[in-house]
């Protein structure tokens, strides 16, 4: 396989009022031709950062990217020129954010804003070019996709106007799709609709992905690779079973122990991480999560653990000083002992 998308090393810092703003710390990793990836981690991880950075979106100042190099289809997004980006963006690069009621002009009807979008990246025009945007309504499941053209998205529910902007985002068949949290605001069902209709527009036109979300349950549902970020650093990646199944890193179990289960439902409490993420104008010297991690060990207060592959794994790896199934098994071995 080859990498479609390969990040190298980039750093992104905030000048605010209260100091340097460590947002994304040498981060690199690839995405290749046809794979999903999703991205977790809670809030204030660097997971929307990294995105705007790469894509030309980040207003500088107040951010600053320090480092790095975005290499996309031959090109390194980070020295292209505002003019070639925009080309790239919404053409070759798909893209669809949180909030549609913010992403949508509501001035505008859906039909006028998905014709923009194909004028600009493409030469479809005329009857043509109608017929597409039709279809694209269609395909991301619309009802009565030609009377909807003319509507404006304040007509559309939320579930509606979401599909809206993935049509948008697909428009023009990008390469690479990057939602960001595109179902977090999305009732349950209407999120299963999505991710389904997404898991078909894989299929059906090999579209590579990259799903960043706070949600476990739907990186398993969708992703081929999960890639776990906090503190602005990947703490583990890997194939979604391997990581589900063993994960490396404490942050990682800590996330797969807050997701509600059959079993879990009917218990008082779900699994809560405790405290919370870090203060970014202010890291901790070591491994971020130390503080928050009843595991850590004396080395992961003082010295960022480097991201390195699991024994015998091509492509699971992770960052930590620890060794986490040795320790659980431990801990289930004592408890065991003592009742
Ligand atoms: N305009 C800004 N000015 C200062 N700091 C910012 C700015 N935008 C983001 N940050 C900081 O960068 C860090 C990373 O934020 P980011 O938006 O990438 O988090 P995230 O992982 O996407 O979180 P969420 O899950 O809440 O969307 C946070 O500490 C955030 O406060
Ligand atoms: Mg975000």
């Amino acid at each position: 396989m080859t990498a479609l998308l390969d990040i190298r090393n980039l750093t992104v810092e905030f000048d605010t009022p209260g100091g340097i703003v460590k947002a994304v710390n040498g981060l690199s990793y690839c995405v290749e031709e046809g794979e999903t990836l999703g991205i977790v981690g809670e809030s204030g991880s660097g997971k929307s950062v990294h995105i705007l950075a790469l894509l030309g979106l980040l207003p500088t100042p107040p951010a600053r990217i320090v480092s790095g190099e975005a290499w996309f289809n031959g090109q390194n997004l980070m020295t292209l020129s505002d003019r070639a980006l925009r080309e790239i963006r919404g053409g070759q690069i798909g893209m669809v954010f949180q909030d549609p009621m913010s992403s949508l002009n509501p001035v505008l009807t859906v039909g006028r804003q998905l014709r923009e979008v194909l004028q600009r990246h493409t030469d479809l025009r005329g009857a043509a070019l109608k017929a597409r945007i039709v279809e694209l309504l269609d395909i991301v499941g619309i009802p009565h996709p030609e009377a909807r053209l003319s509507q404006y998205p304040h007509e559309f529910s939320g579930g509606m106007r979401q599909r809206v902007l993935i049509a948008i985002g697909m428009a023009c068949n990008p390469r690479l799709l990057i939602a960001d949290e595109a179902t977090t605001a999305l009732d349950v069902t209407v999120q299963a609709q999505i991710l389904d209709l997404v898991r078909k527009l894989k299929e059906d036109f090999g579209t590579t992905v990259i799903w960043v979300t706070h949600d476990m349950g739907v990186v398993a549902e969708l992703a081929d690779t999960v890639q776990v970020m906090y503190g602005g650093r990947i703490m583990e990646r890997g194939p979604v079973r391997s990581v589900f199944h063993s994960p490396r890193s404490a942050y990682t179990w800590g996330l797969l122990k807050s997701l509600p289960t059959e079993g879990a439902r009917t218990q008082k409490r779900l699994y809560q991480i405790p405290g919370s993420p870090p203060n970014m104008a202010n890291m901790p010297a070591g491994d971020p999560f130390a503080p928050r991690n009843h595991f850590a060990t004396e080395r992961c207060h003082t010295e960022v653990p480097p991201l390195r592959n699991v024994d015998g794994s091509r492509d699971h790896q992770f960052a930590a000083w620890y060794d986490l199934p040795a320790l659980l098994a431990r801990e289930a071995a004592d408890a065991e002992a003592r009742s």
